[in-house]
């Protein structure tokens, strides 16, 4: 089916932490595949899930866990093996679910053959596939070019053989691949092809704003130099991100995707600047197809800032593209730590989930998130990352015991103490729980053709309240959203007066009630109305 994005609804899986088939602490890919039916078992007593996205598992020192690749054509064997993951393939193919994996093409770890051989001899054939260059007049690194982990500091890594630097825009042990270089390029496609023909559904770029550096390694102007972390504009103008060459290696993977049927392109652009982010979706459907949309997944809790993030992104949209919307990722402080979606009786939690599901985006759930699964205090001695992106990437709360389950006196990182509290065991028993209500939203998703296709249009509404319509194909409904603690009232279209209730964060609210204009919104209620045929 061409175009099955575009309604598809993705879960993020981070194979360290999902499920660990072989009790060894880690997860893995038998892991995930003996895990499928909690993602789709082809009813609505599962999420129902459309397409996976897998974070690296190929062989790695783990230095940056798996985005520091040593084999890109390769499964590393604390994850599985080839076969594994062909299984893997496999299986979520019969029940319809795609999958794409992470194609990390910024760097690769310095233990890539590839690297090997550059650092080995300076007139090496590879010497070029990674950036080097000699050291400043005082030996100190080649310019003032940061890592973006502010724990790393100088962004080149000297390699005291060749007296030479090397770029490394993540952890020393990452580095920054040429992609000036035609052979590199050509070497990457083939890395991507080897995928493809293996069967899976398309990648998610890493960081694909960086694949071009200014060829003079200029210095950052002063004032851009000390912005790190995405999420800063200074960042965007940064001379080793987002330059305009970027844009002709992108057209060269899309035409590699394109030679295999219906493949996606989802990529992570961390650049806030909107108008800069939709150029990545090309002139002509020619570059990705998603991007995630990075002012939503870092928005403060209320209306008024996500009505800001969406506005900002959506006029802007080329018509084949659409953003993909994440609440949290692996390298994110948790939503529902983060926003504090468990406070109360965790209607915030359904409230933010029925606002993912129900925009005019790709929504990206991120393993955990629909049971409330939230940051995991990690103590020093057992931190791991060199980012402090450790409490967000814990082991998945099966349940104690259950299939795929981490046993807590073996697993890589901590689990909380609520963990059998929080866990799919508990919730998938229990009608109320956070997971039955993803299950229903996920569901009614699924069969809404504005939903999955729909028009988009903003309602007026009070400042607390986020309120839109979607409509396709002769249906059409409202969303509204009370971000507020305390209760609102319902706003329709002048033309809709009343509507019906097809679905409520609120599980006191009759479905199929009849609602009007002006009735009362529960506080941090979040509705979904059918709206008469009139009114559209
Ligand atoms: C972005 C990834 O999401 C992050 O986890 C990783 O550390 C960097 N890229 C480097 O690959
Ligand atoms: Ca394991």
């Amino acid at each position: 089916m061409r175009d099955w994005w575009r309604s598809a609804v993705f879960y993020q899986i981070y194979p360290r932490s999902f499920a660990d088939g072989n009790g060894d602490g880690i997860g893995d890919l038998p892991g995930i595949t003996a895990r499928l039916d909690h993602l789709n078992d082809g009813s609505a007593a599962s999420l129902q899930i459309d397409a996976l996205w897998l974070s690296p598992f190929f062989p790695s020192p783990q230095v940056d866990f798996g985005y520091d690749i040593s084999d890109f054509t390769a499964v590393d064997p604390v994850y599985g093996s080839l076969a594994d993951f062909d299984r893997l393939l496999d299986a979520a193919h019969r029940r319809g679910v795609r999958v794409i994996l992470d194609l990390v093409l910024n760097h690769s770890s310095t233990q890539h053959p590839w690297f090997l051989e550059a650092q080995s001899d300076r007139r090496s054939a590879r010497r070029s596939w990674y950036v080097w260059a000699d050291p400043a007049p005082d030996g100190g690194p080649p310019n003032n070019w940061l890592s973006s982990f502010p724990a790393v500091g100088s962004a080149w890594t000297l390699d005291k053989p060749s007296g030479q630097y090397f770029l490394t825009t993540f952890t020393p042990a990452q580095a920054d691949l040429n992609w000036h270089n035609p052979e590199l390029r050509k070497a990457m496609h083939e890395v991507m092809r080897f995928w493809l023909a293996r069967g899976v559904d398309g990648f998610r770029l890493d960081v694909p704003h960086r694949l071009a550096k200014n060829a003079a390694l200029r210095d950052n102007p002063p004032s851009l130099a000390a912005a790190r972390r995405f999420m800063h504009h200074a960042v965007d103008r940064q001379r080793h991100i987002d330059l305009p060459e970027v844009h002709e290696t992108l057209r060269g993977i899309r035409s590699v995707l394109d030679e295999f049927e219906d493949r996606v392109l989802l990529g992570e652009v961390t650049i806030t600047d909107p108008s800069r982010l939709v150029r990545y979706f090309g002139d002509q459907d020619d570059e990705l197809h998603m991007v995630f949309d990075v002012l939503f997944w870092n928005s403060e809790w209320s209306a008024a800032a996500f009505r800001a993030a969406i506005s900002a992104i959506d006029p802007l949209l080329p018509p084949w593209s659409l953003p993909c919307r994440a609440l949290s990722t692996h390298d994110h402080v948790r939503a529902t730590s983060r926003l504090r979606l468990l406070e109360g009786d965790g209607r915030r939690a359904r409230l933010a989930a029925m606002m993912q599901m129900t925009l005019r985006s790709v929504p990206c759930i991120y393993y955990g998130e629909e049971i409330g699964m939230t940051d995991v205090p990690v103590p020093p001695e057992r931190a791991k990352d060199v980012d402090r992106r450790d409490a967000n990437r814990t082991p998945m709360q099966w349940g104690s015991g259950t299939l795929g389950a981490f046993d807590p006196s073996t697993a890589w990182l901590p689990m909380p103490q609520d963990r059998d509290r929080i866990s799919v065991l508990r919730q998938a028993a229990d009608p109320c729980s956070l997971l039955a209500f993803y299950r229903q939203l996920l569901a009614y998703r699924r069969r809404s053709n504005p939903l999955q296709h729909g028009s988009f249009a903003w309602l007026s509404s009070p400042p607390e309240l986020l309120a839109y319509s979607r409509a396709a194909e002769g249906t059409a409904i409202a969303v509204l959203l009370n971000f507020a603690r305390h209760p609102s009232r319902v706003v329709l279209p002048p033309e809709a007066p009343s509507a019906t209730v097809e679905l409520s964060t609120d599980p006191g609210r009759a479905m199929g009630s009849a609602v009007a204009s002006g009735a009362l919104l529960a506080a941090e209620e979040g509705l979904i109305l059918r709206l008469p045929c009139a009114a559209h």
